[in-house]
């Protein structure tokens, strides 16, 4: 029987001598104003229940972790067009790496890439008129923060410097791979980005993963095989080009973003979040990273 509160505990012990490394992102600048020197770890077993250590109650920036929750909302309309739109293969290039997309046609390597994430959001918001709304309310149950939402300052600075991902959102749309103006879909993607939470929050949120795609009022959002698919392509294409790296030192399906934070799955177990602000080269959060690999020990849970 693993003891999930004092794994939590083990976890910041291990991390605490590293807490401060890394480089904080500042391609957005409203991001490189966050102290490097925090960490927090939070583990929402099944039955809903958080353990938490450190800065487990501060708020950051959810940025690429978003891309998994937009995901889950598009593939539970049934919306099986998205995948003419968006491949399922790992990348093994950067998460805004613009020529790959130009050698494949404007059709992304996977969801949860720049590109892939801006199709999902494209699709999401042509299917409903609202992306943005959607993975706020969704994110607003499954946290059970009701005042969850986006952080004005930093989307407007990811606005303000989003070239890259105009860039990404051009070159998609000269292929035709774009339902809505560019414009109107990146102002969708780059709230959705900025949305804050804690890991306490994500870790709950994560649950409707580990729990096959039932949300936490019981109601069901994903068919169990849909959660699957979310959970390999998490596996596969959820650390970018250091996705391998992260099946082997980790063992678990994981999403991470550039604001810190990563979230892990357990299937029928728990999820797991952990937040650092400082990043390594492939942007992945020094000490999240190694916080889950601690986790991973502690527990003896891999997927493998
Ligand atoms: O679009 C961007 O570049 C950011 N809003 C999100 C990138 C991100 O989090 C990549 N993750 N490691």
């Amino acid at each position: 029987m693993v003891d999930l509160a004092d794994a939590a505990r083990r976890v910041l012990d291990a991390v605490r001598p590293h807490i401060g490394e890394g480089k904080v992102a500042t391609y957005i600048p409203a991001l490189g104003n966050v102290d490097p020197h925090q960490f927090g770890f939070a583990v929402a077993g099944i039955d809903g229940t958080v353990h938490g250590a450190g800065d487990q109650d501060v708020r950051f920036s959810l940025q690429s972790v978003s891309k998994v929750f937009t995901l889950a909302l598009t593939l539970s309309r049934g919306d099986e067009a998205i995948w003419r739109r968006v491949h399922r293969e790992p990348s093994g290039t950067a998460f805004n790496s613009l020529f790959q997309l130009e050698f494949e046609h404007g059709i992304p390597r996977n969801p949860l890439i720049n590109a892939g994430a801006i199709v999902v959001t494209d699709q999401l918001l042509a299917e409903t008129g609202d992306a943005l709304g959607l993975l706020r309310d969704l994110l607003r149950a499954e946290t059970g923060n009701p005042d969850l939402d986006v952080d004005r300052v930093i989307a407007a600075s990811e606005s303000e410097t989003g070239h890259r991902n105009r860039a990404l959102a051009h070159l998609m749309a000269s292929f035709g791979n774009m339902r809505n103006p560019v414009e109107q879909t990146l102002d969708h993607y780059f709230r959705q980005c900025s949305i804050t939470v804690s890991v306490t929050e994500l870790a709950r949120a994560g649950l409707l993963l580990a729990r096959h795609g039932l949300q936490a009022d019981g109601s069901r959002l994903l068919s169990p095989q849909d959660a699957r698919r979310v959970v390999s392509i998490m596996l596969t294409c959820g650390a970018y080009d250091a996705a391998g790296e992260f099946a082997y030192r980790i063992g678990l399906p994981c999403k991470s973003g550039v604001g810190g934070g990563i979230l892990a799955i357990v299937p029928d177990r728990c999820a797991v979040a952990a937040w650092g602000p400082g990043l390594d080269a492939q942007g992945n959060s020094v000490t999240a990273t190694l916080a889950l690999g601690t986790f991973g020990s502690i527990t003896g849970w891999s997927i493998f």
